[in-house]
């Protein structure tokens, strides 16, 4: 049987483990392909770094342009990461007939659509499964399980090392710093955190997830985000003495065709099946209008949950190539995108206020809330014996984004108020 010729960009945290996979379980892969995979060529930034599996040094180069141009590779699996320069060694490799196989959510998220259409015109597979939630088969998932259903709400924790930083925070009050070195040395956060612990890294999966739930071109752009690097001990313990716990969730919301999404640190229900998800742990809350609630739950980073995913893509790949189906399964959005205006996102809020402790303070705040139409669900005023100020913790009902900005923009002018500590969206 002829091999399927592979060509690997990368052989970092990913790589190594799509490595592993391919040689460890290369008879039960053959068998379910019907062809030998081989992987030919390996791109990497250093060909003398000690690796810790055994590869053939001949197959290393440091010029990815000799895998894309190698016309015996069948399939370029791209897991190296970077945005503008991988866009072009993905076109190109489209242009000459490769299929593709990539973990890059910053790529999908950026140039996803460009790359599909490419794709389409050439008949080739773009499959990208592992770019979100690591191990969790959450893509195919939307574009087959849910192809019948409408889907209304998706909301995730799609990073694990914020997810890991926030447990640890939460379970074993860990500083934020050290928690965060720690899952850098696990292979979690990306070559730069920040896009991490700022949400950035979240908001490019739900740009994904978005777009294939609700079918229409969900951009970076249209992601509200912000990130953990804010959140305290003391927010955190807020939460759990009202019944909540912090995650980073993104949250994707649609009806009648116009949705919101963002990406923040919120408080969820404790009973709420997500608020469980603990560790370097994904999970994402699916709900279809017709099946109702799901959830979908993995490691969502890591070597070998992540190349799990990457060889699942390129099993799927092999097998079009010997149906001869390549390129028919692309998802192109196909709905004309409509946002939300803030004027049509509700949720609920939570605030911590540092205020002067005097009589009428509390009746100045809640009148500030009804001023501007968002109705409390619950107030609590205390003391602190480490802070000379009051603290009034808030919980609002359903409120809309724009009539919260108004709050806060009126707070911030409030005499009384000295600081707005915390604002938090609660969920469930
Ligand atoms: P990584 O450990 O930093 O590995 C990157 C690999 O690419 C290394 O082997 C590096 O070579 C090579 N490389 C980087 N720039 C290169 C260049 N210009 N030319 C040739 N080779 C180059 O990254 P990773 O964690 O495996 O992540 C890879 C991709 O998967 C990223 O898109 C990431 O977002 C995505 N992803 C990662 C995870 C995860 O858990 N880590 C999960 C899901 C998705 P050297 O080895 O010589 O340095
Ligand atoms: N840095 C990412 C995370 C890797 O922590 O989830 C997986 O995409």
């Amino acid at each position: 049987m002829k091999p399927v010729k592979v060509g690997l960009l990368g052989l970092g945290t990913v790589g190594t483990g799509v490595v592993r996979i391919v040689q460890g379980n290369q008879e039960d892969l053959s068998s379910q392909v019907g062809s030998p995979i081989h992987i030919e060529r390996i791109a990497v930034k250093n060909c003398d770094k000690p690796r810790s599996i055994e590869i053939d040094p001949a197959k290393l180069t440091t010029d990815p342009w000799e895998v894309i141009r190698d016309p015996e590779i069948d399939v370029i699996v791209e897991v190296m990461g970077g945005v503008e320069a991988t866009r072009e060694y993905i076109l190109e490799a489209l242009e000459r007939g490769k299929h593709i196989v990539t973990a890059n959510k910053d790529l999908m998220a950026l140039y996803g659509t460009e790359i599909l259409e490419k794709a389409q015109e050439k008949q080739c597979d773009v499959f990208y499964e592992a770019s979100v939630a690591g191990g969790i088969p959450i893509i195919r998932t939307l574009i087959e399980g849910f192809s019948s259903d409408r889907i209304v709400k998706i909301m995730g924790i799609v990073n694990g090392t914020t997810n890991y930083i926030l447990t640890k925070m939460s379970q074993e009050g860990a500083s934020y710093d050290d928690v965060l070195k720690e899952a850098q040395e696990l292979g979690y956060a990306e070559s730069d955190p920040t896009s991490d612990v700022e949400g950035l890294d979240a908001a490019r999966k739900m740009a994904i997830l978005g777009t294939l739930g609700f079918r229409t071109n969900v951009e970076l752009r249209d992601v509200s985000v912000s990130g953990i690097s804010g959140v305290s001990k003391e927010d955190i313990l807020f939460a759990k003495r009202l019944g909540y716990e912090m995650k980073l969730l993104g949250i994707a919301e649609s009806d009648n065709d116009e949705f919101s999404i963002s990406v923040q640190p919120t408080m969820i229900r404790t009973s709420h099946p997500i608020a469980s998800v603990n560790g370097v742990f994904n999970a994402v809350y699916v709900y279809g209008e017709a099946v109702g609630e799901t959830m979908f739950y993995g490691a969502g980073a890591g070597e070998m949950p992540t190349a799990t995913s990457v060889v699942a893509d390129l099993v799927a790949v092999i097998k079009n190539l010997k149906l001869g189906v390549n390129g028919l399964k692309q998802i192109v959005p196909y709905k004309n995108k409509k946002l939300k205006s803030d004027d049509d996102i509700y949720f609920k809020n939570f605030l911590l206020l540092h205020v002067d402790d005097k009589a009428g303070v509390l009746a100045k705040i809640t009148q500030v809330l009804a001023e501007c139409d968002v109705s409390l669900d619950s107030v609590v005023q205390q003391a602190n014996p480490n802070n000379p100020a009051a603290e009034i913790i808030i919980v609002t009902h359903d409120a809309s984004k724009s009539s919260m900005n108004k709050v806060l923009r009126r707070f911030e002018e409030l005499e009384v108020i000295r600081r707005i500590k915390s604002h938090y969206r609660v969920e469930g």
